[in-house]
């Protein structure tokens, strides 16, 4: 005979039973984190926020849309960091995404973060997806763990020169912020512009923190070039390109991705009409998910996209089509997987090279006619 104590003790057990079944299926609810990197403060915050919006709204989608891996309920989460564009700080982030066990890693937004990050990621095994780093260099280390959504500046710069070419400009002069991406960009714009006969008339340096660029104007006014190119970021791009038209420097400015943001308007002013810039990749409006990204994106933030938005958000899909392919969260099994990408999203049809390059690179111009940004053209590379 039970006494009534282990009665009771048993009751409880018996009623608790369901509690526990639930408790240990609420358990098999694992925690994947991501991580995502870019400049979220300084003055690339605009286009670091941009991004770390649309990975956000894609790991907001995936988790309502439910996912399953392996007979795994998964939810997302986003480790989300600020490198502030600081190569020293993007190398401290990158160790702490590591430690955090992020499977995988969309960032960082500049070369010159992106770069020397990816040695971290590398050594951790960790899939990493920029959804802006344009310097060849950053997926040309031997690296099996680097990707990017956009195209390279070994496409930016030489579409940039044939554009001016096709101008009837003939002299140029060259500027750079002294980053990876600024020189880089600046480097490959030179070697197409001098292969294609364009006179290059000087080739100057200045930082990414610089905010007076007169010295170096004053000069090349001198020189008298039919366009000066700027490779750099709007932050310093559009004091450049407003300088330049204070002192009464007539030739278009030149310039990358880094400085083709709404923002370059609200810094150039009325000068921004003067600056053609190139996207690497297709414009917004005519990537196959656009419009409806568009929408969705307004929709939940409440502002226009800058730029890489849809990257980043595509760049999230992209590593969660590679576990399901793999079907694991394993990162090593994901980096396994993440060769064979075929993934239609956002941007399009997504395929990677052997470097983890875009298979099919596509390069935007743009101006700014009375300070809104407008498509001049979109060149296949
Ligand atoms: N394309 C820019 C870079 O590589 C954002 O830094």
């Amino acid at each position: 005979m039970m006494d009534f104590k282990m009665k009771q003790l048993l009751r409880m057990a018996i009623v608790a039973a369901p509690f526990t079944m639930m408790i240990t299926h609420a358990s098999a609810e694992q925690v994947i984190k991501i991580g995502h990197v870019a400049p979220v403060t300084g003055g690339q915050a605009q286009y670091g926020k941009d991004s770390e919006n649309g990975a956000r709204l894609a790991i907001e989608e995936i988790n309502k849309d439910g996912l399953v891996i392996g007979s795994e309920k998964i939810t997302l989460q986003l480790d989300s960091q600020d490198d502030a564009g600081d190569p020293r700080q993007a190398t401290q982030v990158a160790q702490l995404l590591v430690d955090d066990h992020v499977v995988a890693v969309v960032g960082h937004l500049n070369s010159g973060t992106s770069i020397p990050a990816s040695k971290i990621y590398r050594d951790a095994g960790i899939v990493q997806i920029s959804p802006a780093a344009t310097n060849p260099t950053y997926t040309h280390q031997g690296f099996k763990t680097t990707y990017r959504v956009v195209a390279t500046d070994a496409q930016q710069g030489p579409a940039l020169a044939s554009y001016a070419q096709s101008k009837g400009i003939k002299s140029v002069a060259v500027v750079d912020d002294s980053t990876a991406y600024g020189q880089g960009l600046a480097s490959e714009f030179e070697k197409s512009a001098k292969a294609i006969g364009l006179k290059v008339m000087s080739h100057d340096a200045t930082n990414d923190k610089a905010v007076d660029f007169r010295a170096i104007l004053t000069k090349i006014k001198g020189e008298n070039p039919e366009a000066i190119m700027y490779g750099g970021t709007a932050a310093t791009g559009g004091p450049f390109a407003k300088q330049a038209m204070q002192l009464g420097i007539r030739a278009k400015i030149l310039a990358g991705d880094g400085v083709c943001a709404d923002q370059l308007a609200d810094l150039a002013g009325a000068a921004a009409a003067n600056v053609v810039c190139s996207e690497a990749g297709a414009p917004l409006d005519k990537m196959p998910g656009g419009a409806t990204f568009k929408s969705k994106y307004a929709k939940r933030f409440n502002q226009p996209i800058q730029l890489y938005a849809p990257y980043s958000y595509d760049a999230i899909y992209i590593i969660v089509d590679a576990m399901k392919r793999a079907n694991s969260t394993d990162p090593a099994k994901l980096l396994a997987a993440m060769p064979k990408t075929n993934y239609a999203g956002v941007l399009g049809n997504v395929s990677f090279d052997a470097n983890g390059d875009l298979q099919h690179g596509v390069i935007s111009l743009y101006t700014y006619p009375g300070g809104k940004k407008a498509l001049i053209d979109e060149v296949k590379m």
